[in-house]
């Protein structure tokens, strides 16, 4: 064979740095054009015994090379399979997911909040096109110059796996287009169709059941369509990718050197055009009337198809109007997925366990007498919260007329797309005569401590903060989440490990980057235990050092603090832009932060006072009170105002970030954390844009946008947008029957324009 040179193969240890990479990228070619042939021609130039020499090879240089795993990157793209795991690939842009319609009346507010943010009447005519939603895993195909060059999954919507080798094995993708955009990014659905995955699990079958080994292992059937496309797709080795029957088809697109067309549906057209499959029950719609009729169309036939659906796709027709709407931070606002009705099974309830969280709180989980719910088997399912099991919903009122959940009942269990199928309904005549009521327990099951339930929250939570052992691996493997430090080689499975582990425990994140240090040679030595090779252990050092610098707003999400989400510790961070900074200033506001909760407390009780006496709340007063009581330092009050002023982030997320700060136990462990990163800073968004950073403020009527739009456009460009003048306003815009805040702004001597002047200002950024 050829690629590996010589004919007196060098140990791969003896290899030099540089006569690895040359014939690491010599075998990527060769193995990839070996895969191409494998499914394309009936003469393979390679026989089956070469192509396994050569690419043993050419994973025992990546074991031995890592650093190899950069050129595998660009050379995936020529199609490499990669040891294990994909390469990443970062999306040019973002994949987004969709928000949800179920009832007919989201999608009537769907159409009126569109109409809303564009300022357009109920008469003006808005057209969408509606299409089946595919049930299935997108995919994003690059095209440069016509030619395929990446394949990536979605991922967490910002970067994904790179699988463009198994791509390039789907018969039913072009590889290769004319007359298209040089730059061309189709975004669509890849899926099996049914006959095809009864096919395959059929053949999985057979395989097994002629295999002679005595101690074969079970057969590993696929459970549906949409796992047997996904685990088609994601092979690391494409041979097998291109034995599986996968289809696609195209709906959306990333990035573009020059648009497709006006209109989504001309950007579809144009995408069968060049070849691509594209959904012929799609179609244009005038109204939110004429998009549900589209849908119990699509309802009635779903049946009949020889793929899964689950909901009907709405996007806005025009792409100008796209435009404008463009995204809230997961979703774009100009589209959105109306699915389908759950689906719904009656079995038996066999035990409640207690779960217990990253924040404490305790989930209680039904278990169940495995059923088939829509396909799915199913055998855990939520039972939210301990008012939910007795038959109440959070506002104190009956749900299911009032029937509690007892182990033993008869239950229904409903499921709708992906999310966790919880218990809907009890049926009392199955119930047996010894069931008895649930007693939601008042100490956390994993540490033993108090679990309280504070008012008016609807969860019971164990206060047992780190020390209880469940909290604490929850919150390790949140902090090691993909969208958290994502550190490769470190997940769920190997967190859990770590935590029990007596000679190299994790059980702070802080022990995390300490955990090569304490290494040490003794009988820790992880190079030397089972499963973890010298190699796995010195990959998981370069995968821990490469994240000792991490963004401020990953790493402020990434310590799990009750209600900071993804988008609130980045607003945070932006907003703070240094780790010292929001910790000084979240020491700061620390008495005014008390001094909130106490005057919510004398709210509550004023309320409740006032109702056993029958009079009015005087609540404001009792706030008040509660506030002078408090006798916060003004220094207090303007960091809590400060904190709890910025965009999203209310006195919710602002208590309990203080209240994770004062507490010393978790103080300690982020100090300990700190001090083994380098925090990098956030970037405005836009950095070069003319308004960045500064301060606006909108007064007055817009004529040419909703003050929505506007908003939502000045952020984007990396503006702060607030609503009143103070000495902090860079700018105002003022329209026609702008009042005090124009006269504020003029005595402040701060700059001021009108809706033209700062679309002209902004235009072209
Ligand atoms: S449009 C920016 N159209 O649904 C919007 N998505 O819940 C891009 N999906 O991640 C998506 N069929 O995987 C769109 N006809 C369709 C779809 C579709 C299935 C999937 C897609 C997306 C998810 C969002």
């Amino acid at each position: 064979m050829t690629g590996s040179g010589d004919s007196v193969e060098k140990q791969v240890e003896n290899l030099t740095a540089e006569d690895a990479r040359e014939e690491f990228l010599e075998l990527q070619t060769l193995l990839w054009a070996a895969n191409r042939e494998y499914h394309s021609s009936d003469a393979p130039s390679i026989s089956d015994a070469d192509y396994d020499t050569a690419k043993r090879r050419y994973l025992d240089l990546l074991d031995q090379f890592p650093e190899l795993r950069k050129n595998a990157t660009q050379a995936a793209t020529v199609g490499a399979p990669i040891a294990d795991g994909f390469t990443k690939v970062t999306h040019a842009v973002r994949m987004l997911s969709l928000g949800n319609a179920f009832e007919d009346e989201d999608v009537q507010n769907f159409d009126t909040s569109i109409r809303k943010y564009l300022g357009l009447d109920r008469e003006a005519a808005l057209s969408y096109t509606a299409e089946p939603k595919i049930d299935g895993l997108s995919l994003s195909l690059r095209y440069e110059n016509g030619e395929l060059v990446q394949a990536a999954t979605r991922g967490d919507g910002e970067t994904g796996e790179n699988v463009t080798a198994n791509a390039r094995t789907i018969q039913a993708l072009p590889h290769r287009l004319t007359g298209a955009p040089a730059i061309l990014e189709v975004r669509g659905e890849v899926y099996m169709s049914h006959p095809d995955f009864e096919a395959l699990n059929a053949r999985i079958l057979a395989k097994h059941q002629a295999d002679p080994n005595p101690n074969k292992k079970e057969p590993k059937l696929f459970a549906n369509p949409r796992n047997a496309a996904a685990g088609s797709l994601r092979q690391l080795d494409s041979r097998i990718t291109a034995e599986r029957p996968l289809r696609f088809f195209a709906y959306a697109w990333g990035e573009l050197s020059e648009p497709l067309a006006e209109t989504q549906w001309g950007a579809i057209e144009r995408l069968a055009a060049l070849g691509f499959e594209t959904n012929p029950l799609t179609a244009q719609c005038s109204s939110p009337a004429d998009l549900l009729a589209h849908y119990r169309q699509i309802e009635e036939q779903r049946a009949s198809l020889d793929y899964d659906i689950d909901g009907v796709v709405y996007k806005v027709d025009d792409l100008s109007l796209q435009e404008r709407l463009g995204f809230r931070s997961t979703t774009p606002r100009w589209a959105i997925a109306h699915k389908f009705p759950a689906e719904l099974a009656w079995t038996r309830l066999e035990a409640i366990d207690i779960q217990v969280g990253r924040t404490g709180a305790l989930s209680p989980v039904a278990r169940l007498q495995p059923v088939t719910v829509g396909g799915v088997v199913v055998s855990n399912a939520t039972l939210h919260n301990e008012d939910y099991i007795k038959g109440f919903d959070s506002k104190g009122e009956e749900i299911r007329g009032g029937k509690d959940i007892r182990v033993g009942d008869w239950v229904q269990v409903y499921r709708a797309g992906d999310v966790i199928p919880k218990v809907a309904d009890v049926d009392l005549t199955k119930r047996p005569d010894d069931a008895v009521p649930f007693e939601f327990p008042t100490t956390c099951p994993e540490c033993g401590s108090q679990a309280v339930r504070e008012e008016g929250d609807a969860v019971r939570r164990c206060v047992g903060g780190i020390i209880c052992p469940a909290q604490a691996v929850e919150k390790l493997k949140h902090f090691v989440s993909r969208k958290a430090f994502d550190i490769d080689g470190l997940g769920a499975k190997q967190i859990e490990m770590f935590y029990e582990d007596e000679h190299l425990p994790i059980r702070t994140p802080a022990d995390i980057f300490t955990l090569q240090s304490r290494d040490s040679e003794n009988l820790s030595k992880l190079e030397k235990r089972k499963g973890w090779g010298d190699q796995s252990a010195s990959n998981l050092w370069a995968a821990i050092d490469e994240k000792r610098t991490i963004a401020f707003g990953r790493l402020l999400f990434a310590l799990g603090i009750r209600h900071v989400g993804e988008v609130g510790a980045r607003d945070l961070a932006l907003h703070y832009g240094d780790w010292d900074v929001m910790a000084q200033a979240v020491d700061m506001a620390r008495a005014a932060a008390l001094a909130h909760r106490a005057a919510d407390e004398a709210e509550e009780a004023e309320r409740v006072a006032a109702a056993e006496h029958g009079r009015r709340a005087r609540v404001k007063e009792a706030r008040d009170r509660a506030l002078a009581e408090s006798n916060v330092p003004d220094a207090a009050t303007a960091a809590w105002s400060d904190l709890t002023g910025v965009d999203g982030i209310g006195a919710t997320l602002g208590l309990s970030l203080s209240d994770a700060f004062a507490n010393s136990d978790e103080r300690a462990a982020f100090d300990a954390l700190r001090a083994h990163l380098t925090i990098v800073p956030p970037e405005a968004p836009q950095k070069d844009s003319p308004v960045a950073g500064k301060t606006v403020v909108f007064t007055g009527t817009l004529e040419k946008m909703t003050r929505a739009e506007a908003k939502a456009r000045a952020e984007a460009l990396g503006a702060k947008v607030s609503g009143s003048v103070s000495k902090k306003t860079d700018l105002l815009v003022a329209g026609p029957g702008a009042g005090s805040k124009a006269k504020k702004a003029a005595d402040l001597g701060i700059e001021t324009v009108d809706e033209d002047g700062w679309l002209e200002l902004i235009a072209g950024a």
